[in-house]
């Protein structure tokens, strides 16, 4: 009621000022407008002091405007609550989906958060943080909302702090880094599923009345079936080029949960963070607990524009040596699998050479003498070199390997173990299982207990060895093959803590080692893999420079997942090889690759002659347009998913030059694939152009006039024919200007 008399009061009192002039609102009223470059998430208390979101949208021209938003909508409901809250507690008044449940230290379960104050900061590069802190008026207890923003990227990244002032200590059921509150006609949510060898499945759904969840409860390797990435459309699907869309992924590389919910006003409440699934968390008096961030990018011009500024903030803000540049490599997976000996692998070295990549790559198989890891069932956790397979150890791998031209990195998997193995006999109680139960395996292994810091210093220490005796490694491929069952800690039993705690320090304590690890090797590159592409988010890549999309490396597939993770993650992190997965012919393999982070997965010596001579030329190639791929803008012109070709373009920051890759991604007999050009974009349509092929087959000629000069207004608007036909699957094309 109280609410109603101040809103009427507010409502005349600014219909007498007229729309035009600034709104004067009540003293207790508090408006916190958190702007990027063009967009503005605003934040208003009520009369009570509760803090709701009133706007997510453009930024108005005039700060002081925000005020009155909230007058603009009809949409108080005694019996709801308030559905807009920007951090929703639980136990009194609201009795929607929580952001916030504490069981406090006398056992009650309510929680009401006031707002106490709010401090804006500027960081650098423009980046600014508002915190906002909250606090119940019965219970001690402290909530900090944070919101930092990427102002020239519109990218906000928000969190979370919870901290316990009461005497005793508090229970955390649910504590989540992010309460958003959007206001349209309809939404569409474009969220994946998958699983081994086949990531990055997209569905689009119309979200419905009740909650809609994402969610994973595996632990580790938490992505495999369902990643914490998602893209949010507002009103109708945004297309490339128009629409309203918010992309998204919360930063933690475990457990999530990720809830849309519609409320009856057709408003779409969004609460994200850790999974509270068995992870009641306690916090002792005077202890805090800061979630994860969700980090969010919008925009209302599509959904490239939006995605270009994501990559942007990516490499310069959050990926490890995000503006730098990469290694091509020759790895031995699928070129050797477990089989293999010193003798074979330096005979490869000198395969890398003759191809011309930077780096020599050696995979699982190099480790275990009891237990020898000859194949994925045994010696997983013995990290010392098998002495029949290498009998001069990685030493003597890396002086070959520098002998011959190239460096050389290694695959470790550090975080596991098979029961077959020393480390498992020595140590059963760093291992992740129940004592009491059968152990359930996931790829014939089981999870160590990172919640230990014994075992995070036994994880720091298997690099920090590697890298103490053999300094010259260039490059590690971490990797993470299994799930976690049986989820039970003989750490935290002996500790006398919760069990509870297990998910969430698991990975707390991955997060501390790999810290430690970039403190004392902060420029080693390091590729984040998890049996293909099962742990990829913005919480593990600040310490990783790349990922390994899939161990689908079949080009075709590839064009699907590589596109939809390109819509969150920047090309210099997806890293794609060329292997021998599929028969395809191999231009058609590289042209694909090249779109990411190039390596190979193959035998050198098995490669004809003019194959290799082809892929020769194909890594020159590469290095004279990686900067593009790596650093440009990338515009995605032709959908695979809704046509029988693809296209994808990426364009320097000068616009001076571009590479346009095009496949065709069906088997149905066409006359020809391209009947119509393709529209490209992101030139600059007053510059002139000239377009070439790159990777031509020998003995193909290209149908490309390389004379013709061609605006960039003609290319934009008429666009270019890159002649794809049954005979022509993979066309890549140069865009140069012409000076
Ligand atoms: C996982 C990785 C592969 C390879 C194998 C080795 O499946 O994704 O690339 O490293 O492990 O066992």
């Amino acid at each position: 009621m109280k609410q109603q008399v101040l809103l009427y009061c507010f409502l005349a009192f600014y219909l007498l000022l007229g729309q035009s002039a600034t709104p004067v609102l009540a003293q207790s009223i508090v408006t916190i407008p958190i702007e990027s470059k063009d967009y503005a998430l605003v934040l208003q208390t009520d009369s009570d002091q509760r803090l709701g979101i009133t706007h997510f949208g453009k930024r108005l021209n005039n700060a002081a405007e925000y005020a009155g938003i909230k007058a603009m909508y009809k949409r108080d409901d005694n019996n709801v609550g308030i559905n807009n809250n920007a951090y929703t507690p639980s136990g009194t008044w609201s009795l929607v989906e929580p952001a916030l449940q504490i069981i406090h230290a006398d056992g009650n379960t309510s929680t009401e958060l006031r707002y106490v104050s709010h401090r804006k900061e500027v960081l650098a590069n423009q980046v600014t943080q508002t915190s906002v802190v909250l606090r119940d008026p019965v219970y001690a207890t402290e909530v900090t909302l944070y919101f930092k923003v990427y102002p020239q990227n519109n990218v906000f990244e928000q969190w979370t702090e919870i901290k316990n002032a009461e005497k005793g200590n508090i229970r955390l059921g649910k504590y989540a880094s992010a309460n958003l509150y959007f206001m349209g006609s309809d939404y569409y949510l474009r969220h994946y599923h998958g699983t081994w060898a086949g990531e990055m499945k997209p569905e689009e759904t119309r979200l419905p009345f009740g909650i809609h969840t994402l969610d994973s409860k595996l632990g580790a390797r938490a992505n495999l079936f369902q990643p914490p990435t998602f893209m949010l459309s507002f009103d109708q699907p945004a297309t490339e080029n128009t629409g309203k869309v918010l992309l998204a992924n919360l930063a933690w590389s475990g457990n999530f949960k990720i809830d849309f919910e519609m409320d009856p006003y057709h408003n779409l409440r969004l609460i994200a963070g850790i999974n509270p699934h068995a992870s009641e968390y306690h916090l002792a008096a005077g202890q805090s607990f800061k979630t994860p961030a969700l980090i969010y990018a919008y925009g209302e011009n599509g959904i490239g524009e939006v995605s270009r500024n994501l990559h942007s903030w990516a490499r310069n803000f959050r990926i490890l040596d995000g503006n730098g540049s990469r290694l091509t490599l020759l790895n031995n997976w699928e070129a050797t699998y477990f089989d293999f000996d010193e003798k074979k692998l330096v005979g490869l070295f000198a395969g890398a050479k003759k191809l011309g990549v930077d780096l020599f790559l050696l995979d699982d198989g190099w480790f275990g003498n009891k237990y020898p890891r000859n194949g994925d069932v045994a010696g997983l956790g013995d990290w010392q070199e098998n002495v029949k397979k290498l009998p001069h150890g990685i030493g003597y791998l890396v002086e070959e390997a520098t002998k011959a031209g190239v460096k050389f990195g290694i695959w470790v998997e550090p975080e596991m173990v098979n029961p077959k193995s020393e480390l498992y006999e020595k140590h059963p109680d760093w291992v992740i299982r129940q004592p009491e139960r059968p152990e359930h395996y996931y790829r014939n292994q089981l999870v160590l207990d990172l919640s230990n810091p014994e075992v995070q210093d036994f994880v720091f220490g298997i690099l920090d060895k590697l890298f103490t005796q053999n300094p010259n490694i260039a490059f590690i491929k971490w990797d993470c093959n299994a799930v976690i069952y049986n989820a039970h800690s003989a750490y935290l039993e002996k500790q006398k803590m919760p069990q509870t705690h297990l998910y969430v320090d698991y990975v707390n304590g991955l997060y501390s080692v790999l810290e430690r690890l970039r403190k004392k090797y902060p420029i080693v590159p390091m590729m984040l893999c998890s049996g293909g592409g099962g742990r990829v988010d913005y919480g593990s890549l600040k310490y990783f420079t790349e990922f390994w999309v899939s161990d689908n490396t079949d080009p075709l597939e590839r064009i699907f997942q590589q596109w939809e993770y390109s819509y969150y993650y920047p090309a210099i992190t997806h890293c794609a090889h060329i292997t021998d997965w599929s028969k395809v012919g191999i231009k058609f393999r590289t042209d694909v690759a090249m779109m990411g982070k190039m390596g190979y997965d193959i035998v050198v010596d098995q490669l004809k002659p003019e194959e290799l001579e082809f892929s020769q030329q194909a890594i020159k190639n590469y290095q004279s347009i990686s900067d593009m791929i790596w650093h440009g803008d990338l515009y995605r012109l032709v959908s695979p998913w809704q046509n029988p070709i693809a296209s994808s373009m990426f364009v320097s920051p000068q616009k001076d030059r571009a590479i346009v890759f095009n496949y065709v991604v069906s088997n149905r007999y066409e006359n020809s694939f391209s009947t119509a050009p393709i529209k490209l974009q992101g030139l600059d349509p007053q510059k002139k152009y000239r377009l070439s092929e790159l990777n031509l087959f020998p003995g193909t000629r290209s149908s490309i006039n390389t004379t013709a000069v061609y605006s960039g207004d003609f290319l934009m608007t008429v666009g270019f024919n890159p002649n794809l036909s049954l005979r022509r699957t993979s066309v890549l094309m140069e865009v140069a200007e012409v000076k």
